[in-house]
C-alpha cells in the first residue's frame, strides 16, 4: 500500500505551472508537520529556476509526460504525487497510468468531467487491484462543494436520521482571477465536446460521473439565465464551475452508499446584488460562451483577452482574494440547514494551492486505508480533510447557526 512506502511524502509534479509555484511557496512555509518533498516538471532549468525564486533546497525530478519510466519511477519514490500538468485531457492520462501501476496515490486539478470519466472507464480495476488511491479534483474545484454538502448531508443525518432532499448551493462572494492553465483546460472541454456529439451529450448529463447502474434519475436543475430565487429571495445567476461541482457531488452521493439518497436534488449558482447585475453577468458569460465557440473569436480571445499558460492572478489579488459559498438545504420533514464554506485566498490559486497540498498530506499520512479506485474528495477524505482545511488552510466548513 503506497502509505507504507519508503522516500518522499509528496511529489509535485508541474512544480514549474502557475499554480505549482504557489504549492512550492506554501510548502516552503508550512511548519505545522514535517513533510518531505520533491519537485517535478519536465524542464530542469525551469525547476531550479522556481527553487532560487522561492528560497529552497529541496530535491526535483525532471520528467516528461510522455515519458512512461520517468514517470514510474517518479511515482516509485514517494508516497503521493501531486499533479498540476495540464490541461489533464492532453497530458494527464500518463501520470494516472504511473501512479495505477506503482500503488502511489493521486491528486490532481482537474475540472475536466469527459476526462476524468475516460481515467475512471480505463484504469479502476487496476487501481483497484495495486491500491492506488486517486482523488480527482482537489481544488476550488471540486473540494468546497462537494465537502459542504456532505458536511450538510452528514448534520441532517444526525438531526433527524435523514439526508437532506435538497441542496441550493450558492456562491455570495468570490474574488479571484483565473490562469491560462484553467482558460486552456476550459477552452480544450469546449474544443473536445464541438467535435464529439457523444461527449456533448454526456457532458449534460449530471450523472455522468456515477458509476454504471446508479439509481439516480431525478432531473437536477440546470441554471442557465438570471432567476429570481421566491425560496431563498434572491437573484441568481449562473457559476461556471457548477457543471464540474455537481458532477462531483452526484459521483460522492454513489461513492458513499447513498448517503445523500436516491432522489437529492442537487444545483449551484451565483447570488447577486438585484435584477440588473444578474441579468448583465448572465448576459456576459453567455457571449463568452459563444465567442469560445466560435473559431476565430476564440483564437482572438486566447491571443488579447486571457491570461496565456503560466501566468494567473497577481500577488495582491491573491492574498486579497475570499469566498463565501452558502450550501441550504431542506430534510425530509421540511426543516432547513445552512452550511458555509469560506476560503481566506483567492479561489483558483491561493486557495487552491493550499487544498491539492492538504489533500496529499491527509493521503500520506491520515490513514486514509481503503480500496484503490478514483474517489472524490468527500467520499475519501471527509471529515479527517474538514479538520485539516481549518487547522492548516484557512478554510472553514460549518453550520450557520439559525439564531
Ligand atoms: N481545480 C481548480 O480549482 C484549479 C485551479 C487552478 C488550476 N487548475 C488546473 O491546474 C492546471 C494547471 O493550471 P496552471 O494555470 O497553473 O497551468 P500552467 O501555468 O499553464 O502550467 C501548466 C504546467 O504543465 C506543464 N506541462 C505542460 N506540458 C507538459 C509535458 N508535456 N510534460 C510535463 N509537463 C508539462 C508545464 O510545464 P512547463 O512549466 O515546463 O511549461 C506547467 O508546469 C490546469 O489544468 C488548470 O485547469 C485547476
Amino acid at each position: 500500500m503506497a502509505n507504507e512506502k519508503n522516500g518522499y511524502d509528496l511529489v509535485l509534479y508541474g512544480a514549474t505551472s502557475f499554480v505549482g509555484q504557489i504549492i512550492c511557496e506554501y510548502l516552503a512555509a508550512y511548519k505545522d508537520e514535517q513533510v518531505t518533498w520533491a519537485m517535478a516538471g519536465r524542464s530542469e532549468q525551469k525547476l531550479i529556476e522556481v527553487k532560487q525564486r522561492v528560497g529552497i533546497d529541496v530535491p526535483h525530478v525532471v520528467v516528461n509526460a510522455d515519458d512512461e519510466d520517468g514517470l514510474r519511477a517518479m511515482c516509485e519514490q514517494t508516497k503521493v504525487v501531486l499533479t498540476t500538468v495540464g490541461p489533464y485531457a492532453l497530458y494527464g492520462e500518463s501520470v494516472v497510468k504511473a501512479c495505477v501501476n506503482t500503488g502511489t496515490a493521486y491528486c490532481d486539478l482537474t475540472g475536466e468531467p469527459q476526462w476524468i470519466k475516460r481515467m475512471v472507464d480505463k484504469y479502476q480495476s487496476a487501481a483497484q487491484q495495486s491500491g492506488a488511491r486517486l482523488v480527482n479534483c482537489t481544488g476550488f474545484d471540486s473540494i468546497p462543494s462537494d465537502l459542504g454538502v456532505y458536511h450538510l448531508q452528514r448534520l441532517a443525518i444526525e438531526k433527524t436520521g435523514k439526508p437532506a432532499t435538497q441542496i441550493k448551493m450558492r456562491v455570495h462572494r468570490i474574488r479571484g482571477g483565473a490562469s491560462g492553465g484553467t482558460v486552456a483546460s476550459l477552452l480544450n472541454v469546449l474544443k473536445e465536446a464541438k467535435k464529439d456529439p457523444g461527449l456533448r451529450k454526456a457532458l449534460v448529463n449530471p450523472y455522468v460521473l456515477c458509476p454504471e447502474g446508479h439509481p439516480y434519475s431525478v432531473r437536477q436543475k440546470n441554471h442557465k439565465s438570471a432567476e429570481y430565487d421566491d425560496e431563498l429571495n434572491m437573484w441568481t445567476m449562473p457559476f461556471v464551475m457548477a457543471s464540474i461541482n455537481e458532477r462531483v457531488v452526484h459521483r460522492s452521493n454513489a461513492l458513499l452508499g447513498n448517503m445523500y439518497g436516491e432522489n437529492f436534488r442537487y444545483d449551484e449558482a451565483m447570488s447577486a446584488k438585484n435584477k440588473s447585475i444578474a441579468k448583465k453577468t448572465t448576459l456576459g458569460l453567455g457571449a463568452f460562451m459563444v465567442a469560445a465557440n466560435i473559431s476565430p473569436l476564440r483564437i482572438l480571445l486566447e491571443k488579447f483577452v486571457l491570461p496565456k499558460p503560466g501566468e494567473g492572478p497577481s500577488k495582491e489579488e491573491q492574498l486579497n482574494g475570499i469566498y463565501d459559498m452558502r450550501f441550504y438545504g431542506t430534510l425530509a420533514n421540511g426543516e432547513k440547514i445552512e452550511v458555509k464554506v469560506l476560503g481566506d485566498r483567492d479561489p483558483g490559486y491561493g486557495s487552491t494551492a493550499k487544498m491539492i497540498t492538504q489533500a496529499g498530506l491527509c493521503l500520506a499520512n491520515d490513514s486514509v486505508d481503503t480500496q484503490g479506485g478514483f474517489w472524490t474528495p468527500a467520499s475519501l477524505l471527509n471529515d479527517k480533510l474538514i479538520k485539516r482545511l481549518a487547522e492548516h488552510a484557512g478554510v472553514i466548513v460549518e453550520e450557520v447557526s439559525s439564531q
